[in-house]
């Protein structure tokens, strides 16, 4: 696809009705024909969206106004570009533990946490977090997390996990003010609850800080995996990371993580781990595919704010 069509795609897949001034910049965009051949000069992977508008953030650029936006970017391209060559999309949403948790309250307890692609580690805590699935509320602590569940019947239960470590090619620590920043740069404009989410679940892992390994998932995972407790069940997890991952690398971490010991939980767009059979996705919006042990079982929207039960 071209980098014009990737934003206008983009605009109408994930950001319609969700950030509206995200939207208005995408489009943008993908018209306007200097920023494009700019982005044209970058690798392919550094020419996403997500990067150059919360490049532009980070760098203090206006994301509400096109036209500024345009300017700024022109106007400051070297250190756009230098910052978007170095970054990468490392959204750390722990909203996203909403979906995660009916697969993780039914496995036998306790659990050992490994998540790949962990960015700050923030998903590595689903057991501190409350919930809200329509009117049923689990767990006291913050922050809550809302997720619109259909044919789904909610967890009664917390996990208990009794060991959590993430892998990251580049982990990000939640104690330092410029992680921070890049991780509050990366949350959409309008998305001041998911800019709180932040605070309170950074709060909480700042409290008992993640084992984190700067490592590859494929390169780095038996020996993080070797060190869990073995009396309790391993489960190593990803969501949103391997669209990250050339597919040839893809293939060699799921060959792997099937001779682990354990559970599996993946939940990642449908284009990038192969399903059969999967029921139509839910409207237009860009929707994860959870899956457990490489069976899909449910429709996830990205930041874990609702999700259709199939399995
Ligand atoms: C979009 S973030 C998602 C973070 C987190 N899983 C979440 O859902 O909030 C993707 C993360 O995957 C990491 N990543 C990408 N390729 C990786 C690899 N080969 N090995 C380990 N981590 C990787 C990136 O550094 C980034 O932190």
């Amino acid at each position: 696809m071209s980098i014009a069509v990737d934003y206008a795609d983009f605009a109408v897949r994930e950001l319609r009705g969700v950030s509206p001034a995200y939207e208005r910049l995408a489009l943008a965009v993908s018209r306007d024909d200097e920023l494009l051949a700019r982005l044209g000069t970058l690798p392919p992977a550094k020419r996403q969206p997500n990067l150059l508008f919360g490049v532009v953030r980070l760098l203090g650029g206006p994301v509400e106004d096109p036209a500024a936006f345009h300017d700024f970017a022109v106007t400051h391209w070297p250190a756009v570009e230098a910052e978007m060559r170095v970054r990468a999309t490392q959204t750390n949403e722990a909203g996203r533990c909403a979906v995660l948790l009916p697969l993780l309250a039914a496995l036998p307890q306790p659990l050992a946490l490994l998540e790949v692609g962990a960015s700050a580690g923030l998903c590595l805590y689903p057991d501190r977090y409350a919930y809200r699935y329509g009117d049923q509320r689990l767990g006291a602590g913050e922050p809550v997390l809302e997720c619109t569940a259909d044919a789904l019947v909610p967890p009664t239960r917390l996990p208990e996990v009794v060991w959590r470590a993430g892998l990251d090619l580049n982990p990000l620590d939640v104690t330092d003010t410029a992680d921070l920043a890049w991780l509050d740069a990366l949350i959409w404009p309008e998305h001041a609850h998911r800019r709180e989410r932040l605070r309170a679940a950074a709060a909480v892992a700042a409290a008992e800080p993640p084992l984190l390994v700067r490592g590859d998932l494929v390169d780095d995972l038996p020996a993080l995996a070797a060190q869990a407790p073995a009396d309790a069940t391993l489960v190593v997890f990803h969501t949103s990371v391997l669209y990250q991952v050339p597919p040839p690398r893809r293939a060699a971490f799921v060959d792997l993580v099937r001779q682990l010991p354990g559970h599996w939980i993946s939940n990642e767009a449908p284009d990038v781990l192969a399903y059969e059979g999967l029921p139509e996705q839910p409207g237009q919006a860009l929707h994860n595919v959870l899956a457990l042990d490489g069976r899909p079982l449910a429709w996830a929207r990205g930041h874990g704010q609702s999700m259709v039960w199939f399995g």
